[in-house]
């Protein structure tokens, strides 16, 4: 009885916050509030002088967020123990997608006035375009095969391959940034953003590399205890379990709840 009372009046955790039905609708709706700020300032002409440059910049920021964001969940999920975080990554990473998208968008429309010819100029003359436009490039495929059928369809170690191209793209952001923001002499933001992903990054290369790492759990990556691995589910051939059982790096990627969820996702 008391018990029972206790459980009614305790507040929910967040492991179970997270799992609620309407944690991921409540993130998406979250995610696509810069969009819906720059919109509905950009139709009460609420941008200020320059309303152009402040779309393509806020967009460009908000790109290098959801970057951050994304390359921040599985961290977090392993130090914070926290394995439904997981759910929320490939909807992060495609925001990540959503918001480059708009901020290339708002270059070639205010800048180059949609003219592929003078776009394909600036990329080759302004370098800090052509590395943001690189990252762009490698950020597509990322995008493209962040849904199950084309984890499915490559394989999990060629998934992996390419997915680990979010460092490449992390360098050129910061690069990008870095650059445009060298002829005004003004690093302190770009100082603040490469730290943040440097710290990310850096985590992933210690846990790919520590020998005998263990995931959040305790439990060794593929070991008959691991609740980790795919149980013969209709998706999970035996092909994926044991590749991923292989592999370290992606079960520092894995959740350990459901078997469902046991499948790498974006970045
Ligand atoms: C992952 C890819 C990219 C990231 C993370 C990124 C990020 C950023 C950031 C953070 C800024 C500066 C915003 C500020 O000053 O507050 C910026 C500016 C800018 N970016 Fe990107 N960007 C990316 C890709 C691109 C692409 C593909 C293009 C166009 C081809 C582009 C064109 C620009 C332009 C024109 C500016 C503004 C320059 C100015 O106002 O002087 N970016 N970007």
């Amino acid at each position: 009885m008391l018990n029972a009372t206790h459980s009614r009046t305790q507040p929910m955790s967040l492991a179970k916050a997270l799992l609620h039905p309407a944690a991921k609708p409540f993130a998406f709706v979250l995610s696509l509030l810069p969009f819906a700020w720059l919109f509905y300032g950009a139709l009460a002409d609420d941008l200020g002088a320059n309303p152009a440059e402040y779309l393509t910049r806020s967009t460009g920021d908000w790109t290098l967020r959801f970057l951050c964001l994304t390359l921040a969940v599985t961290p977090v999920r392993v130090l914070a123990k926290l394995p439904t975080l997981q759910r929320f990554r490939r909807m992060l990473g495609l925001f990540t997608y959503f918001y480059v998208v708009l901020h290339m968008l708002t270059w070639a429309w205010f800048d180059q006035g949609f003219d592929v010819a003078e776009m394909a100029k600036d990329i080759a003359k302004r370098p800090f375009i052509l590395v943001g436009f690189a990252a762009f490039v490698l950020l597509t495929p990322l995008a493209a095969t962040s849904f199950n059928r084309a984890v499915k369809a490559m394989g999990a170690k060629r998934w992996q391959a390419l997915h680990k191209l979010v460092y490449v793209i992390a360098g050129l952001g910061i690069l990008h940034f870095f650059w445009m923001r060298a002829g005004k002499n003004d690093f302190a933001e770009v100082a603040v953003y490469a730290a943040i992903l440097a710290v990310l990054l850096g985590w992933r290369v210690r846990e790919a590399c520590e020998p005998g790492l263990r995931r959040q759990d305790g439990r060794r990556p593929g070991s008959r205890s691991d609740p980790g691995v795919p149980q013969g589910n209709s998706f999970s051939p035996r092909s994926w379990s044991s590749m991923l059982s292989r592999s370290r790096i992606t079960w520092t990627l894995l959740p350990s709840t459901s078997t469902s969820a046991a499948r790498p996702r974006l970045l």
